[in-house]
């Protein structure tokens, strides 16, 4: 299959943390965008999955710039709370995107269910891709990578969830991780490995 090369892209999210990570993803040579340069707010995400989401801002911020979108969803699921927070991650931590409240009523939430923090709390982080081209074709892709619930939130790095996940095979939170590290193996960066051919 021929596949032609993306030189520019608008990356469809207003959230900051992202666009710091997913711009180290890209390479440097791909001229990139972001809806807040542009003055575009996000689109309301009414999908039921992540992959409808990442198709619904995709597709919103391709059709309004007219040009080639990436477009991420991403969140945490915890398997006690019934994969909650899941495609609510963001909303969790309300309009001030106050991600404090959502870690407090991550625990709050857990310790109603009566759990034993010596058991392991599992949890994943899943990230869905959709690349959205103006001939309305579109690509889709999904990382995920699993850990368990921290019994308290450690580090000060990284953004959101990051101080209460800890990666299977670690031992260090992801807020205490090194974004070097972090960044290696994590969801956002297991599902670009799968768009990578198009950059
Ligand atoms: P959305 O994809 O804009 O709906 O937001 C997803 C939310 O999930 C983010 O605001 C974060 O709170 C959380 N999230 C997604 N990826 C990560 C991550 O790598 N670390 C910490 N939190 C994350």
């Amino acid at each position: 299959m021929y596949i032609k090369k993306i030189n520019k892209l608008v990356l469809g999210t207003n959230n900051q943390g992202k666009v710091r990570e997913i711009s180290k993803l890209i390479p440097k040579k791909i001229k990139l965008y972001t809806p807040s340069r542009l003055n575009l707010k996000s689109p309301k995400e009414t999908g039921s999955s992540f992959k409808e989401n990442s198709l619904i801002k995709a597709k919103f911020f391709s059709e309004k710039t007219d040009e080639i979108c990436l477009a991420d969803d991403s969140g945490l699921e915890i398997d006690i709370l019934g994969k909650l927070p899941g495609i609510y991650s963001a909303r969790w931590a309300g309009r001030k995107m106050d991600f404090k409240k959502a870690i407090k009523k991550v625990y709050r939430e857990i310790n109603k269910k009566e759990v034993d923090w010596n058991k392991k709390i599992k949890c994943r982080f899943i990230c869905a891709l959709t690349i959205y081209w103006p001939n309305k074709k579109y690509y889709q892709s999904e990382g995920i990578i699993k850990g368990k619930i921290s019994s308290a939130p450690k580090g000060t790095k990284g953004f959101g969830y990051d101080p209460i996940f800890i990666p299977n095979g670690y031992k260090l939170t992801f807020g205490e991780m090194l974004f070097s590290k972090k960044s290696q193996i994590d969801h956002r960066f297991m599902a670009f490995k799968k768009i990578k051919k198009f950059f």
